[in-house]
């Protein structure tokens, strides 16, 4: 099969794990008789540096021509300090979800069994963790009306649904379901939000059309506590954009860091695959980023493109260098710390 891969590394530790899910993935084409080409474009604060926007019409172009995207990171400390910036790397991002019609953000948390000791959660809680994140990507508060009232001293963003963009999330969310454990979750604020009680009126309409899932509706405050609490009691949770973006990151303590946990966006078109760590600049340049959540988010873009086979080949391939210590410092808990590019290169060599 001929890929044709848009390859999106973005900014901070982005370049260096992008790196490495590309040797992987080019040895799995190798070894299974594929043949990929990469394009590489800007976005992010590189952009902004390039041609002053962090996601420009060239990266659109290359981007909704691809078979998929592979995404690193955006982001740069220079910005986030800088509350009156006018053009921010994380635009781009926002831009890019909503120009390609990426609507669903699917974030798995599962366990990996040589980690479970490393988690800061108990084993009993969290061995046999496996659920599932639908984030809701291009609405919500993310994208709704905002601004500073005259006074300057006023500011607000609101969160806006409308129907079809509640509906089309939770019929996927539905959809995962039926294929895993039959249970969908909506988790919302509708004690207070507005936003969420059409959320849960869209979703309880639906319920109807799938007699086989179980559905339960919980406040996304008890989830916080629940989530790592009890994380097996969850199967698929459907979310809004930000109350998603909040437990995601929440979920990979599960896991154990959250260098290893992988997303894809997807939408009607062309799908994108991106670790759901940031750019971390601490650590860019420096080879030491766990490069494991964007080599797993690139197995979760063979999987898309039904090649199932090649998928399981990199997750094996980090399994067992999870198993046998090849590992990044985050995980290296007093042993050998390998690098990103070592990590990497390791991989490939094993697959
Ligand atoms: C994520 C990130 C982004 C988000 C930021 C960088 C805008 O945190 O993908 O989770 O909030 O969506
Ligand atoms: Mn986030």
């Amino acid at each position: 099969m001929k890929l044709n891969i848009a390859l999106l590394a973005g900014d901070g530790i982005g370049p260096e794990v992008i790196d490495q899910a590309v040797k992987v993935s080019n040895a799995v084409a190798q070894k299974f008789d594929h043949e990929i080409s990469w394009t590489p474009a800007l976005t992010g604060a590189a952009a902004i540096d390039a041609v002053g926007e962090p996601y420009p019409d060239e990266t659109h172009e290359v981007c909704a021509n691809a078979d998929a995207v592979l995404f690193g990171a955006i982001g740069h400390p220079r910005f986030d300090n800088d509350p009156s910036a006018k053009v921010r790397p994380e635009q781009g991002l926002l831009k890019m979800r909503q120009k390609l019609g990426l609507f669903a953000n699917v974030r798995p948390t599962f366990t990996f069994p040589s980690l479970i000791d490393k988690s800061p959660l108990k084993r009993e809680r969290i061995e046999g963790t496996d659920l599932i994140i639908l984030r809701e990507l291009t609405g919500g508060v993310y994208f709704g009306e905002r601004g500073r009232k005259d006074d300057g001293d006023t500011a607000f963003d609101t969160m806006t649904y409308q129907r079809f963009e509640v509906e089309r999330l939770a019929r996927k969310g539905f959809e995962m379901a039926l294929k895993r454990g039959k249970k969908l979750c909506c988790v919302d604020k509708a004690n207070v939000l507005e936003a969420s009680r059409l959320w849960r009126e869209t979703v309880q309409a639906l319920e109807k059309e799938y007699p086989e899932v179980e559905v339960s509706y919980e406040f996304v405050d008890a989830v916080a506590m629940r989530l790592i609490q009890w994380p097996k009691g969850y199967d698929v949770i459907i979310t809004a954009n930000l109350f998603g973006d909040i437990l995601t990151d929440e979920a990979s303590v599960i896991s154990g860091s959250m260098g290893l946990m992988p997303s894809s966006s997807v939408g009607s078109e062309v799908s994108l695959y991106e670790p759901i760590h940031g750019s971390y600049p601490q650590a860019a340049g420096k080879d030491i980023a766990n490069p494991l959540a964007t080599v797993l988010s690139a197995a979760m873009m063979f999987e898309d493109l039904d090649l199932a086979k090649e998928a399981k080949a990199i997750r094996d391939v980090v399994n067992k260098s999870l198993a046998e210590g090849v590992v990044t410092e985050d995980l290296a808990d007093g042993g050998k710390a390998y690098k990103t590019s070592e990590v990497g290169d390791w991989l490939a060599a094993n697959i």
